[in-house]
């Protein structure tokens, strides 16, 4: 199976005056169609990290970091960030990856079809019925005309899961996506995701705090650990396979 993530040493540091957070990732390979589960405490560096798989957050440094999207060339990320390639790197985002938000993320301004939408317009993908028919696998397909506004979480989040997979990427990133709902509901659109994604052949990299949910999933863990290093002026997090 196709390797999509490959890192060794990578690091990213939240230090004021040397004193805060440190993320070190020694190494960590991920293959396609993996289902992945970063677990851990609040504060333990999962949105850290997920975004800088995301491509939104540089790392400050790394021995490898690249992705190898299924569909796509291999892209060295750490040479990229390293020379500034914004807007490469955004095209890459763009393309082959979808992120789901803990709050969901939608513009409150547009309607939930504007919203699952956009993805596919900033990529002038052409309009056919993927919008229709990722909502109804979802069941929000009777709330495309609302705000989000007048939608429960639960459909929220829904919504949000369509627009991370309007344009088909080949990796979805999910970060806490059913923290704020109940378990009955959360397991439910989690149930129903989980179906999308191996249907089409995605890999997902979510994170939670939630050991027993992630159990019921059957995800690939990922081990974190931490420490106080540095006379306790850092807090060292590693995440590990
Ligand atoms: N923009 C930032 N600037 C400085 N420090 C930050 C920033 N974002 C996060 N941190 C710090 O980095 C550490 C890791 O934060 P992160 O958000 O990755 O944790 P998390 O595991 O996602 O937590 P939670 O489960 O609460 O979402 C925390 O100590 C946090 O205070
Ligand atoms: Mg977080």
């Amino acid at each position: 199976m196709t390797v999509v993530y490959s890192l060794k040493n990578v690091v990213k540091e939240r230090l004021i005056d040397g004193v805060g957070f440190r993320l070190v990732v020694p190494e960590i390979q991920i293959s396609a169609q993996e289902n992945i589960a970063l677990v851990g405490h609040s504060g333990c560096g999962k949105s850290t990290l997920l975004d800088m798989l995301a491509l939104i957050l540089r790392p400050d440094s790394s021995d490898e970091f690249d992705l190898h999207p299924v569909g796509g060339d291999n892209h060295d990320l750490g040479k990229l960030w390293q020379r500034d390639k914004q807007s490469k790197l955004s095209q890459i985002r763009k393309q082959h990856i979808g992120y789901v938000l803990q709050s969901g993320g939608l513009l409150p301004y547009l309607t939930v079809r504007e919203n699952i939408e956009l993805p596919r317009k900033l990529l002038k993908l052409p309009d056919d019925d993927s919008i229709d028919s990722i909502s109804r696998v979802l069941g929000i397909d009777r709330q495309l005309d609302k705000l989000p506004g007048l939608l429960s979480a639960g459909e929220r989040q829904r919504a949000a899961f369509a627009r991370a997979l309007s344009h088909r990427p080949s990796i979805l990133i999910a970060d806490e996506p059913t923290s704020a709902l109940d378990p009955i509901t959360a397991q439910k659109i989690m149930a129903v995701v989980m179906e999308v994604i191996r249907g089409l052949k995605i890999t997902l990299i979510t994170a939670s705090h939630d050991w027993a949910h992630v159990y019921k999933m059957e995800l690939r863990t990922l081990k974190q650990e931490a420490e106080a290093i540095e006379d306790g002026k850092v807090y060292q997090s590693r995440f590990t396979d």
